[in-house]
């Protein structure tokens, strides 16, 4: 039987290769892996700076915190609770905004309902490889003068009018296996302001104005200055060797989930009972997930998708409950019914398998199935 996981890194002899090297050469931690990584990240985004984490949800946390924001920020409730804790975590009060139905971007048109005087920022989510409506939600923080953490997470070499993601406000990837590139765990934050660049690298490693590389060729390397009370949410040279690789690949393996969207759309298109993921006018969508709305009063999601589970499609679903009904958020006051169009496409979305290295049988088989399964 076809075995077909809802992803699989796409890792190659090169990566392998160039992780060998950093393994040999004496050096793990950050150093020139690191910076190379960080300096072909920012070449490939078109920004000034691009520093490197340990994670998304880091950099999402510590941009906040180096933007010096204290308030409410606004950011949809359908995404990974990772969003909104970084709100509260760099000690930040959340404001959940409504999604679009389509798109399953936050709603510009909803936004400004929710804008109060303690609003200091909007994170939009790019949801699955598809920019969020970045004219109308600049427009937005340009009128009420608030800060735009894009949350890239899912969406790293997606496009918006030519432009890409995460260059818009202040952008923040993760390289978690799932998303469009990886590093095993790890992200990075984009800016072209000098004065936030030079926050966040020292944020992000314990707070001290040098880093051990440069430190190591100076006279006196014992020599540190800790001016903030900051972290360590760097990332290391062996994660980074990956990180090269996987970026000279990454227009590529975008391309392939393109192809393999549109191949699917073509064949799933026309079957009642589901939505097939749209791409709206001025985006580029890079499809880190392929995801499907399925008409949930003729057919029962959990039936559909252990279908597909037993036929070997590793279906699953993102993003069921939405973070405002998580416990942690209900005990902050938020309820069932708060958000109905998030609700709504809570509780009908489904992912299915989405890879560069998807083979046209597999992805027959993934057309096959569903139709099965939708009866
Ligand atoms: C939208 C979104 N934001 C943030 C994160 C957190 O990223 P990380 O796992 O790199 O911390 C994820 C997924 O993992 C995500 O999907």
């Amino acid at each position: 039987m076809m075995n077909i996981p809802l992803c699989i890194p796409n890792i190659d002899e090169e990566e392998i290769s160039l992780v060998t090297d950093v393994l040999e050469s004496g050096w793990l931690a950050h150093g020139p892996k690191t910076k190379e990584f960080e300096s072909e990240f920012a070449k490939y985004m078109g920004v000034k700076y691009a520093s490197s984490m340990n994670s998304c949800t880091s950099a999402l946390q510590l941009t906040i915190e180096a933007l010096g924001l204290e308030g409410e920020i606004i950011v949809p409730s359908f995404t990974f609770s990772a969003s909104a804790n970084s709100i509260i975590n760099a000690g930040c009060k959340v404001v959940f905004g409504e999604i679009d139905y389509e798109t399953c971007n936050i709603d510009p048109g909803k936004i400004e309902e929710l804008i109060t005087d303690k609003t200091v920022g909007i994170m939009p989510v790019h949801f699955a490889g598809q920019s969020c409506n970045m004219d109308e939600i600049m427009e937005i923080a340009r009128r009420h003068d608030l800060a735009v953490i894009e949350d890239s997470a899912e969406t790293i070499g997606g496009e918006y009018g030519g432009k890409k993601v995460g260059t818009f406000g202040i952008g923040c990837y993760s390289f978690f296996p799932t998303k469009n590139m990886t590093t095993g765990e790890g992200g990075m934050i984009t800016t072209d302001d000098d004065e936030i660049a030079g926050k966040i690298n020292v944020l992000k490693a314990h707070g001290m104005s040098s880093s051990t590389y440069e430190r190591e060729k100076k006279e006196r390397p014992w020599l540190r200055a800790s001016i903030e009370a900051g972290y360590n949410f760097r990332m290391c040279d062996v994660l980074s060797a990956i990180g090269i690789v996987q970026l000279k690949k990454l227009d590529k393996m975008n391309d392939l989930r393109r192809e393999h969207a549109s191949y699917l759309n073509k064949y799933l298109g026309d079957i009642e009972a589901i939505e097939t993921p749209v791409e709206i006018d001025k985006a580029k969508h890079v499809y880190q997930m392929y995801t499907i709305k399925l008409d949930t009063r003729k057919i029962s999601r959990t039936n559909f998708i252990s279908k597909l589970r037993k036929d070997g499609i590793g279906a699953n679903v993102h993003f069921d409950p939405p973070v405002h009904i998580q416990p942690f958020y209900q005990s902050l006051g938020w309820k069932k019914g708060d958000l109905p169009v998030t609700e709504k496409v809570s509780e009908s979305i489904v992912t299915l398998p989405m890879y560069p290295q998807l083979r046209k049988s597999e992805l027959d088989h993934i057309i096959d199935g569903v139709k099965k399964a939708v009866g």
